[in-house]
């Protein structure tokens, strides 16, 4: 049967690892074609295609740094990279917080793709800066005349003269296009109507939620509703996904709700695809300390129960219908009250930190022992202590604690000394339970 482990590494039908991150999807001819970032030397974007979903078949890098260029009606800039440019160097990916990946040149981010009947070629959007930082804020334009072919940069622009960094193509029932950008520093996210040949914009049609800072935009279309889901805006880092809806996408659109959990399961809106009648949210699981291993997760999205997402460990597909297997996941975050910020262990030490992609440093495991709990630092294997540090020692009632109710969350009642654990600056202390600045933790899984 057809499943997908979500956030793990997909191989492709070749054997290889797919490197296809912020995707766009396009149903073309019986196959689903996903578009994606592929940083690897020249490489910009690749192609894969599949029936299911799941086997992926590598089809082509369909940009590079030496695309061939055309020059458009609108007045954009066709540079991709030096010639010849060379990898870049370690100072120049942090620059742009990644590690050396590629060649030095354009970065191409979110590339979507849609089939223009009215010409008869494939379109290409994509978010372009120069490879040194974020401050170009461009959108840029490839065509094809096939859809996994090379495509032709026609170079990259401001739309309207506007910033643009994230961004996704969505197409009505009418073949009208529209491509979705956020700009004023993200500040706002804009609704563009495309030009028929979908090569450029004919207007502005809306400005979303000022000064809200949204990024990563997915647009969908059921039952005449148009839907959005877009993220906050944290770099890399995951946050809680937001869902927004309108009857036109020059409509007026509702405000922001959450879906999935407070990291979005840790993953970020790239696109949505429907099968059978279930739309799928698909989102990118970045890890930018490894950016290469950075993944794609799959989850049905509930539009019944206000775009509804739940965990799950695996999606199986088959003929056109979706099932999920919710898994059984054991390793969780412990969440500080009125924060997002979580208990990690580092040596011997705890301390606390913020929340960033595939810190495996920040999950723990639950042991029972003697009616009360252990606390176990998944990374290093060692053992939560009253004293607040990490120890390898197991028998010591130190290492014992009983869950109680706080305000906000469990309390962490330590069997030594009968204190809770609290958080004192970055560091774990105890303080007497009835400490009225203390709420008590969440527990969140890792999903
Ligand atoms: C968040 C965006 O969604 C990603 O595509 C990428 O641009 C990162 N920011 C870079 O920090």
């Amino acid at each position: 049967m057809p499943t997908y482990k979500n956030g793990r590494a997909v191989i492709d039908t070749d054997g290889n690892i797919m490197h296809c991150h912020g995707a766009g999807l396009l149903e073309y001819g019986g196959f689903y074609y996903l578009f994606g970032e592929d940083r690897r030397d020249r490489r910009r974007v690749s192609c894969y295609r599949s029936k299911d979903l799941v086997n992926w078949e590598f089809r082509n890098i369909c940009l590079t740094l030496d695309s061939e260029t055309k020059r458009h009606y609108v007045r954009t800039d066709l540079r991709l990279a030096p010639k010849n440019s060379g990898p870049m160097t370690p100072e120049e990916a942090a620059a742009i917080s990644l590690q050396p990946i590629g060649h030095r040149g354009a970065n191409i981010e979110r590339p979507k793709v849609l089939y223009c009947e009215a010409t008869g070629k494939f379109v290409m959007w994509m978010h372009f800066e120069n490879g040194r930082d974020y401050n170009a804020a461009r959108c840029a334009v490839a065509v094809c005349d096939t859809v996994d072919g090379d495509y032709v940069y026609m170079g990259s622009f401001n739309p309207v003269g506007n910033m643009s960094r994230d961004c996704t193509l969505f197409k009505d029932d009418d073949g009208t296009a529209y491509f979705i950008s956020s700009a004023r520093d993200n500040a706002d996210m804009i609704v563009y109507r495309l030009s028929e040949d979908y090569l450029t914009v004919a207007e502005q049609v809306k400005t979303l939620w000022p000064g809200q800072f949204r990024e990563a935009p997915v647009v969908f279309k059921e039952k005449g509703k148009y839907y959005m889901l877009t993220s906050q805006c944290t770099g890399w880092a995951p946050n809680q996904g937001g869902w927004a809806v309108a009857g036109a996408m020059d409509g007026r659109w509702s405000s922001i709700k959450p879906f999935g959990n407070e990291t979005t399961f840790n993953t970020q809106p790239t696109a949505a695809v429907k099968v059978g009648g279930t739309w799928v949210y698909i989102g990118d699981r970045w890890d930018p300390s490894d950016y290469l291993n950075s993944t794609m997760v799959y989850l049905p999205i509930d539009l019944e129960n206000g775009c509804a997402v739940d965990w799950a460990d695996e999606v199986t597909i088959e003929d056109g219908r979706i099932s999920v297997s919710a898994g059984d996941i054991e390793d969780f975050r412990i969440m500080l009250p009125g924060c997002s910020e979580y208990l990690s262990g580092d040596g011997f030490n705890v301390f606390t930190r913020r929340l960033g992609y595939a810190d495996k440093n920040l999950l723990w495991l639950m042991e029972e022992k003697d009616g009360s709990v252990l606390l176990r630092h998944k990374e290093s294997g060692k053992y939560l202590s009253g004293d607040g540090i990490l120890t390898e020692l197991k028998d010591d009632d130190r290492l014992l604690w009983e869950l109680g109710d706080g305000a906000e969350g469990k309390l962490l009642i330590n069997r030594h000394s009968g204190k809770s654990m609290a958080v004192f600056g970055r560091r774990v202390i105890l303080a007497d339970s009835d400490d009225k600045h203390f709420g008590g933790f969440t527990f969140v899984k890792n999903y």
